[in-house]
Protein backbone atom coordinates (compact mmCIF):
# COMPACT_ATOMS: atom_id res chain seq x y z
CA UNK A 1 0.00 0.00 0.00
CA UNK A 2 1.04 3.10 -0.65
CA UNK A 3 1.06 6.47 1.27
CA UNK A 4 1.32 10.07 0.80
CA UNK A 5 3.51 11.23 3.67
CA UNK A 6 4.71 7.57 4.61
CA UNK A 7 7.45 5.26 3.48
CA UNK A 8 7.65 1.20 5.01
CA UNK A 9 10.43 -0.54 4.70
CA UNK A 10 10.24 -4.06 5.82
CA UNK A 11 13.41 -6.05 6.58
CA UNK A 12 13.94 -8.84 9.01
CA UNK A 13 10.71 -9.03 10.38
CA UNK A 14 11.22 -5.46 11.50
CA UNK A 15 8.76 -2.84 9.87
CA UNK A 16 10.54 0.86 10.07
CA UNK A 17 8.02 3.54 9.18
CA UNK A 18 9.23 6.84 8.28
CA UNK A 19 6.95 9.83 8.40
CA UNK A 20 7.87 11.47 5.59
CA UNK A 21 6.88 15.14 5.40
CA UNK A 22 10.15 17.05 5.82
CA UNK A 23 9.25 20.76 4.33
CA UNK A 24 6.59 20.72 7.27
CA UNK A 25 9.44 18.76 9.63
CA UNK A 26 6.89 16.15 9.38
CA UNK A 27 4.09 17.76 11.39
CA UNK A 28 0.80 15.39 11.58
CA UNK A 29 -2.15 16.48 9.67
CA UNK A 30 -4.64 14.69 9.66
CA UNK A 31 -3.90 12.90 6.56
CA UNK A 32 -0.87 11.56 8.02
CA UNK A 33 -2.55 10.49 10.89
CA UNK A 34 -4.98 8.71 9.25
CA UNK A 35 -2.07 7.03 7.47
CA UNK A 36 -0.26 6.20 10.15
CA UNK A 37 -3.16 4.80 11.57
CA UNK A 38 -3.71 2.35 8.66
CA UNK A 39 -0.15 1.48 8.63
CA UNK A 40 0.11 0.36 11.87
CA UNK A 41 -3.37 -1.66 11.59
CA UNK A 42 -1.81 -3.22 8.55
CA UNK A 43 1.47 -4.21 10.33
CA UNK A 44 -0.05 -5.28 13.08
CA UNK A 45 -1.87 -8.29 11.09
CA UNK A 46 1.19 -8.95 9.05
CA UNK A 47 2.63 -12.11 10.26
CA UNK A 48 6.18 -11.32 8.49
CA UNK A 49 6.53 -8.27 11.30
CA UNK A 50 7.27 -8.86 14.64
CA UNK A 51 8.66 -5.08 15.49
CA UNK A 52 7.69 -1.98 14.30
CA UNK A 53 9.92 1.22 14.19
CA UNK A 54 8.53 4.79 13.70
CA UNK A 55 10.91 7.61 12.82
CA UNK A 56 10.98 10.80 10.94
CA UNK A 57 12.51 11.81 7.28
CA UNK A 58 15.37 13.80 7.32
CA UNK A 59 17.65 14.91 9.85
CA UNK A 60 15.97 17.81 11.63
CA UNK A 61 12.94 16.52 12.81
CA UNK A 62 11.08 13.34 14.08
CA UNK A 63 7.62 15.13 14.31
CA UNK A 64 7.51 19.13 15.13
CA UNK A 65 4.17 18.73 16.21
CA UNK A 66 0.41 18.09 15.15
CA UNK A 67 0.03 20.47 11.79
CA UNK A 68 -0.71 23.94 13.52
CA UNK A 69 -2.63 25.32 10.13
CA UNK A 70 -4.78 22.75 10.28
CA UNK A 71 -6.70 23.29 13.44
CA UNK A 72 -6.42 27.05 13.55
CA UNK A 73 -9.76 27.95 13.22
CA UNK A 74 -11.38 24.87 15.49
CA UNK A 75 -14.19 25.57 17.59
CA UNK A 76 -14.28 24.32 21.38
CA UNK A 77 -16.33 20.88 19.44
CA UNK A 78 -13.89 20.87 16.68
CA UNK A 79 -11.31 20.57 19.07
CA UNK A 80 -12.38 18.07 21.70
CA UNK A 81 -12.99 15.62 18.61
CA UNK A 82 -9.75 15.94 16.73
CA UNK A 83 -8.10 14.96 20.59
CA UNK A 84 -10.31 12.06 20.92
CA UNK A 85 -10.09 10.38 17.15
CA UNK A 86 -6.06 11.43 17.15
CA UNK A 87 -5.81 9.34 20.83
CA UNK A 88 -8.31 6.25 19.56
CA UNK A 89 -7.40 5.99 16.11
CA UNK A 90 -3.24 6.45 16.68
CA UNK A 91 -2.13 7.07 19.97
CA UNK A 92 -3.66 4.44 22.39
CA UNK A 93 -3.81 1.99 19.73
CA UNK A 94 -0.11 1.98 19.28
CA UNK A 95 0.18 2.05 23.26
CA UNK A 96 -2.30 -0.72 23.16
CA UNK A 97 -0.65 -2.73 20.25
CA UNK A 98 0.13 -6.38 20.72
CA UNK A 99 3.40 -5.90 18.75
CA UNK A 100 6.54 -3.69 20.41
CA UNK A 101 6.51 -0.43 18.78
CA UNK A 102 9.57 1.79 19.51
CA UNK A 103 10.05 5.38 17.92
CA UNK A 104 13.80 6.01 16.98
CA UNK A 105 13.61 9.95 17.32
CA UNK A 106 15.78 11.68 15.09
CA UNK A 107 15.41 15.20 15.88
CA UNK A 108 11.89 17.45 17.24
CA UNK A 109 10.00 15.78 19.00
CA UNK A 110 7.59 18.78 19.85
CA UNK A 111 3.56 18.81 20.43
CA UNK A 112 1.99 15.85 18.54
CA UNK A 113 5.45 14.41 17.54
CA UNK A 114 6.85 13.72 21.52
CA UNK A 115 3.40 12.37 21.88
CA UNK A 116 3.50 9.91 19.19
CA UNK A 117 6.95 9.17 20.73
CA UNK A 118 5.65 8.42 24.20
CA UNK A 119 3.14 6.77 22.86
CA UNK A 120 5.13 4.05 21.50
CA UNK A 121 6.68 1.15 23.74
CA UNK A 122 9.55 3.02 24.23
CA UNK A 123 12.29 5.51 22.71
CA UNK A 124 15.49 6.21 21.46
CA UNK A 125 16.80 9.05 20.49
CA UNK A 126 19.81 10.77 18.48
CA UNK A 127 22.16 13.05 19.88
CA UNK A 128 20.76 16.25 18.13
CA UNK A 129 16.77 15.60 19.35
CA UNK A 130 14.69 18.27 21.08
CA UNK A 131 12.26 17.41 23.04
CA UNK A 132 8.80 19.36 24.33
CA UNK A 133 5.19 19.95 24.45
CA UNK A 134 4.87 23.82 23.71
CA UNK A 135 1.16 24.00 23.21
CA UNK A 136 1.00 26.55 26.14
CA UNK A 137 2.52 28.74 23.71
CA UNK A 138 -0.17 28.48 21.46
CA UNK A 139 -2.92 28.92 24.03
CA UNK A 140 -3.54 25.15 24.24
CA UNK A 141 -2.69 21.92 26.24
CA UNK A 142 -1.49 19.18 24.58
CA UNK A 143 -4.15 16.67 23.46
CA UNK A 144 -2.89 13.40 22.49
CA UNK A 145 -1.96 12.37 25.84
CA UNK A 146 0.43 14.55 26.55
CA UNK A 147 -0.32 15.58 30.28
CA UNK A 148 -1.16 11.77 30.86
CA UNK A 149 1.96 9.75 29.18
CA UNK A 150 4.44 12.48 30.16
CA UNK A 151 4.38 12.61 34.11
CA UNK A 152 4.22 8.28 33.52
CA UNK A 153 7.22 8.55 32.34
CA UNK A 154 9.53 11.54 33.64
CA UNK A 155 7.60 12.36 37.25
CA UNK A 156 4.53 14.60 37.73
CA UNK A 157 6.58 17.88 38.87
CA UNK A 158 9.31 17.49 35.57
CA UNK A 159 6.20 17.25 33.67
CA UNK A 160 4.66 19.80 34.83
CA UNK A 161 7.69 22.40 34.37
CA UNK A 162 7.93 20.61 31.10
CA UNK A 163 4.23 21.69 29.95
CA UNK A 164 4.18 24.87 31.70
CA UNK A 165 6.88 26.12 30.58
CA UNK A 166 6.84 24.70 27.10
CA UNK A 167 10.52 24.53 27.51
CA UNK A 168 12.29 21.68 25.25
CA UNK A 169 14.78 19.40 26.45
CA UNK A 170 17.91 18.08 24.97
CA UNK A 171 18.29 14.33 24.15
CA UNK A 172 20.76 13.78 27.11
CA UNK A 173 18.23 15.40 29.45
CA UNK A 174 15.37 13.34 28.39
CA UNK A 175 17.81 10.39 29.34
CA UNK A 176 18.41 11.51 32.54
CA UNK A 177 14.37 11.99 33.06
CA UNK A 178 13.39 8.56 31.61
CA UNK A 179 11.82 10.05 28.78
CA UNK A 180 14.14 8.02 26.16
CA UNK A 181 16.33 5.08 27.01
CA UNK A 182 19.59 5.56 24.66
CA UNK A 183 21.03 8.56 23.21
CA UNK A 184 23.09 7.75 19.85
CA UNK A 185 25.14 9.93 17.00
CA UNK A 186 22.05 10.59 13.84
CA UNK A 187 24.05 8.54 11.88
CA UNK A 188 23.45 5.18 14.08
CA UNK A 189 20.13 5.58 15.41
CA UNK A 190 18.28 3.19 12.99
CA UNK A 191 21.04 0.45 13.30
CA UNK A 192 20.95 0.70 16.95
CA UNK A 193 16.97 0.72 17.53
CA UNK A 194 17.08 -2.24 15.06
CA UNK A 195 19.53 -4.17 17.38
CA UNK A 196 17.27 -3.70 19.96
CA UNK A 197 14.28 -5.28 18.15
CA UNK A 198 16.41 -8.02 16.87
CA UNK A 199 17.11 -9.18 20.32
CA UNK A 200 13.14 -8.38 20.98
CA UNK A 201 12.38 -10.73 18.13
CA UNK A 202 14.42 -13.17 19.51
CA UNK A 203 12.16 -13.93 22.43
CA UNK A 204 8.78 -15.45 22.17
CA UNK A 205 6.04 -13.08 20.77
CA UNK A 206 3.22 -14.30 22.73
CA UNK A 207 4.87 -13.37 25.98
CA UNK A 208 6.06 -10.00 24.47
CA UNK A 209 2.37 -9.23 24.10
CA UNK A 210 1.05 -10.36 27.54
CA UNK A 211 4.32 -8.41 28.93
CA UNK A 212 2.84 -4.91 27.08
CA UNK A 213 -0.29 -5.31 28.57
CA UNK A 214 0.35 -6.35 31.81
CA UNK A 215 3.07 -3.09 32.05
CA UNK A 216 0.16 -0.99 30.22
CA UNK A 217 -2.82 -2.17 32.94
CA UNK A 218 -0.93 -0.42 35.75
CA UNK A 219 -2.04 2.78 33.81
CA UNK A 220 -5.26 2.18 33.01
CA UNK A 221 -8.39 3.51 35.30
CA UNK A 222 -9.87 0.95 37.71
CA UNK A 223 -7.21 -1.88 36.02
CA UNK A 224 -5.12 -3.99 38.79
CA UNK A 225 -2.07 -4.47 37.18
CA UNK A 226 -1.07 -7.44 39.32
CA UNK A 227 -4.05 -9.56 38.22
CA UNK A 228 -3.53 -8.66 34.80
CA UNK A 229 0.30 -9.89 35.24
CA UNK A 230 -1.43 -12.82 36.82
CA UNK A 231 -3.99 -13.41 34.20
CA UNK A 232 -1.31 -13.60 31.22
CA UNK A 233 1.38 -15.18 33.09
CA UNK A 234 -1.31 -18.45 33.21
CA UNK A 235 -2.09 -17.92 29.69
CA UNK A 236 1.58 -17.62 28.23
CA UNK A 237 1.30 -21.55 30.11
CA UNK A 238 -0.71 -22.65 27.01
CA UNK A 239 1.72 -21.46 24.44
CA UNK A 240 3.84 -23.52 22.18
CA UNK A 241 6.65 -21.11 22.81
CA UNK A 242 6.05 -21.67 26.26
CA UNK A 243 6.98 -25.33 25.86
CA UNK A 244 10.12 -24.74 23.14
CA UNK A 245 11.32 -21.93 25.64
CA UNK A 246 11.56 -24.07 28.83
CA UNK A 247 12.29 -27.46 26.35
CA UNK A 248 15.26 -25.56 25.01
CA UNK A 249 16.79 -24.34 27.92
CA UNK A 250 16.79 -27.55 29.62
CA UNK A 251 18.14 -29.67 26.63
CA UNK A 252 20.90 -26.60 26.37
CA UNK A 253 20.10 -25.48 22.97
CA UNK A 254 18.20 -21.87 21.67
CA UNK A 255 14.37 -21.63 21.53
CA UNK A 256 12.50 -21.49 18.31
CA UNK A 257 9.47 -19.70 18.66
CA UNK A 258 6.57 -19.49 16.00
CA UNK A 259 4.55 -16.79 17.62
CA UNK A 260 1.90 -20.04 18.54
N1 LIG B 1 2.57 22.57 12.13
C1 LIG B 1 2.59 23.05 10.88
N2 LIG B 1 3.71 23.41 10.24
C2 LIG B 1 4.86 23.29 10.90
C3 LIG B 1 4.93 22.80 12.22
C4 LIG B 1 3.72 22.43 12.84
N3 LIG B 1 3.66 21.92 14.08
N4 LIG B 1 6.23 22.82 12.63
C5 LIG B 1 6.95 23.29 11.60
N5 LIG B 1 6.13 23.57 10.56
C6 LIG B 1 6.50 24.11 9.23
C7 LIG B 1 6.79 25.60 9.28
O1 LIG B 1 5.58 26.33 9.23
C8 LIG B 1 7.65 25.77 8.06
O2 LIG B 1 6.83 25.74 6.93
P1 LIG B 1 7.05 26.83 5.74
O3 LIG B 1 8.46 26.59 5.27
O4 LIG B 1 6.01 26.47 4.75
O5 LIG B 1 6.88 28.16 6.38
C9 LIG B 1 8.46 24.47 8.04
O6 LIG B 1 7.72 23.52 8.81
C10 LIG B 1 9.84 24.60 8.65
O7 LIG B 1 9.71 25.10 9.98
P2 LIG B 1 10.46 26.41 10.52
O8 LIG B 1 9.67 26.95 11.66
O9 LIG B 1 10.77 27.34 9.40
O10 LIG B 1 11.82 25.75 11.04
P3 LIG B 1 12.78 26.33 12.19
O11 LIG B 1 14.02 25.53 12.09
O12 LIG B 1 12.87 27.81 12.11
O13 LIG B 1 12.05 25.97 13.57
C11 LIG B 1 10.79 24.59 15.10
C12 LIG B 1 11.85 24.63 13.96
C13 LIG B 1 10.49 23.10 15.36
C14 LIG B 1 11.36 25.21 16.37
C15 LIG B 1 9.52 25.35 14.66
O14 LIG B 1 9.13 24.85 13.38
C16 LIG B 1 8.35 25.20 15.58
O15 LIG B 1 8.33 25.82 16.63
N6 LIG B 1 7.32 24.41 15.19
C17 LIG B 1 6.10 24.29 15.92
C18 LIG B 1 6.31 23.45 17.15
C19 LIG B 1 5.02 23.35 17.94
O16 LIG B 1 4.53 24.29 18.51
N7 LIG B 1 4.46 22.12 17.97
C20 LIG B 1 3.29 21.84 18.74
C21 LIG B 1 2.10 21.86 17.86
S1 LIG B 1 0.67 21.41 18.81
Amino acid sequence: MNYENLLIAIEEKIATVTINRPTKLNALNKATISDLSKAVKLLAKNDDVRVIIITGSGEKAFVAGADISEFANYTIVEGAQLAAEGQETLFDYIENLKKPVIAAVNGFALGGGLELAMACHFRVASDNAKMGLPEVTLGLIPGYGGTQRLPQLVGKGRAMEMIMTAAMISAEEAKQNGLVNHVVPQAELLEFTKGIAEKIIKNAPFAISRAIKAINANYKDGKDGFETEIKSFGKCFGTQDFKEGTTAFLEKRKAEFTGK
